[in-house]
C-alpha cells in the first residue's frame, strides 16, 4: 500500500490495496494511521459488491442504518445506502440530496460516527469535468487555529446537535421532496448534547466538534451569546487552509473520518447528469471505548 497525499490540508490517495479483499492487520493500521494524518482518503479503481463494501467498511466501527433512509438500501445490505438522483419507472432509486451542506454524520446522535465509506458507481461529467465533488474542512487545525481567547472559552463548553436542523435546511432546498419529520422521527432522534472540544482518537490532537448542520446551541451560554459564538465558529471552520475538495472518479472508494472533518457534497450537476455512490456509515465503536462514550 502507497500513500499520495494530496498536498492540500487533507486528503491523499491510497494505491495498491483492493478493498474486495479482507485487509491484512499490517494494511487496516496503516489506513487508520492515513486517516488519522490525512483526514479523507481516496481507493481509486476499486470493484465492489454490496457486501464487500459492507466488510470493508465494517472493519472499522459498527455499521449504522439510516432510520430516514427508507426505500434508500441495497436490497438485502441495509447497512449500504443509496446516494442518486437517478428515477428509474418514476421512482427514485436513492437519496438525491444527501449530505449537500457542511456537516458532520451522526453529530446528532448520542454515540458519533467515526467514519463514512463511499463507493463511486457513477459520477456526473461535463465537458470532460467530473462533478458533484465532496468537499471536506479539517477540524484539527481548525481548532488549533482559534484565537487562544476563544479556546479558552471553549473549555468544558457542551453543544446541543439536533437532526432535524440539516433535514429542514435540505428541505428548504428549491425542488427538495424530502417531507417533514414525523413526530415518531424526531422522537427518535432527540438532540443531544457532546463537548465542542474533542480529543482525537486516533491523533490525540484537540478537534473542533460543533457543525453548520448540526449544532444548534451552546448549552452554557445564554442564547445570544450562545448564537454570536456558533457564528464566529460556522465562519472560522471554513477558512480556506483548512479546506479539500475531492473530486470523484467512477470505481474510487471515497473514506473519511467525522470526528476531525466536516463535510458538503457540491450539487453543481443536474437531474439528467447522473449521480450513484453507496455509502456506509461507520460509528465510533472501535475507537472510542463504551465508557468513554456520552
Ligand atoms: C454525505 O454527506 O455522506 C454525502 C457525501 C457525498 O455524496 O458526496
Amino acid at each position: 500500500m502507497k500513500v499520495f497525499p494530496s498536498g492540500a490540508a487533507l486528503g491523499a490517495r491510497i494505491d495498491g490495496l483492493d478493498l474486495a479483499q479482507p485487509l491484512s492487520a499490517a494494511d487496516d493500521q496503516a489506513v487508520v494511521a492515513a486517516l488519522g494524518r490525512h483526514g479523507v482518503l481516496r481507493f481509486p479503481q476499486q470493484k465492489l459488491d454490496g457486501a464487500q463494501l459492507k466488510r470493508f467498511a465494517a472493519g472499522f466501527g459498527e455499521l449504522e442504518i439510516n432510520v430516514a433512509s427508507g426505500a434508500y438500501q441495497e436490497p438485502g445490505h441495509p447497512e449500504v445506502m443509496i446516494l442518486s438522483n437517478i428515477v428509474e419507472n418514476g421512482r427514485p432509486i436513492g437519496l438525491a440530496d444527501a449530505g449537500q451542506g457542511w456537516h458532520t454524520d451522526m453529530s446528532y446522535s448520542r454515540d458519533i460516527a467515526f467514519a463514512n465509506v463511499l463507493y463511486g458507481i457513477r459520477i456526473p461529467r461535463r465537458n470532460g469535468e467530473a462533478l458533484g465533488a465532496t468537499e471536506f474542512s479539517g477540524m484539527q487545525a481548525a481548532y488549533e487555529g482559534l484565537p487562544a481567547a476563544v479556546k479558552e472559552r471553549l473549555e468544558g463548553k457542551t453543544c446541543l446537535h439536533d437532526f432535524n436542523k440539516f433535514w429542514e435546511m435540505m428541505r428548504q432546498e428549491k425542488g427538495s421532496k424530502r417531507p417533514a419529520l414525523t413526530e415518531a422521527q424526531k422522537k427518535a432522534k432527540p438532540p443531544v448534547s457532546h463537548p465542542m472540544v474533542l480529543t482525537h482518537p486516533i491523533t490525540g490532537r484537540k478537534v473542533l466538534y460543533a457543525n453548520p448542520g448540526y449544532a444548534v446551541r451552546v448549552n452554557e451560554l445564554p442564547h445570544k451569546e450562545s448564537d454570536e459564538l456558533l457564528e464566529f465558529l460556522f465562519e472560522h471552520q471554513l477558512k480556506a487552509e483548512y479546506r479539500y475538495a475531492s473530486r470523484w472518479e467512477e470505481g474510487d472508494v471515497l473514506m473519511w473520518e467525522d470526528i476531525g472533518t466536516i463535510h458538503s457534497a457540491v450539487a453543481d450537476y443536474r437531474p439528467h447528469e447522473h449521480r450513484l455512490v453507496k455509502r456506509c456509515q461507520v460509528m465510533a465503536t472501535r475507537f472510542i471505548p463504551p465508557e468513554e462514550r456520552a
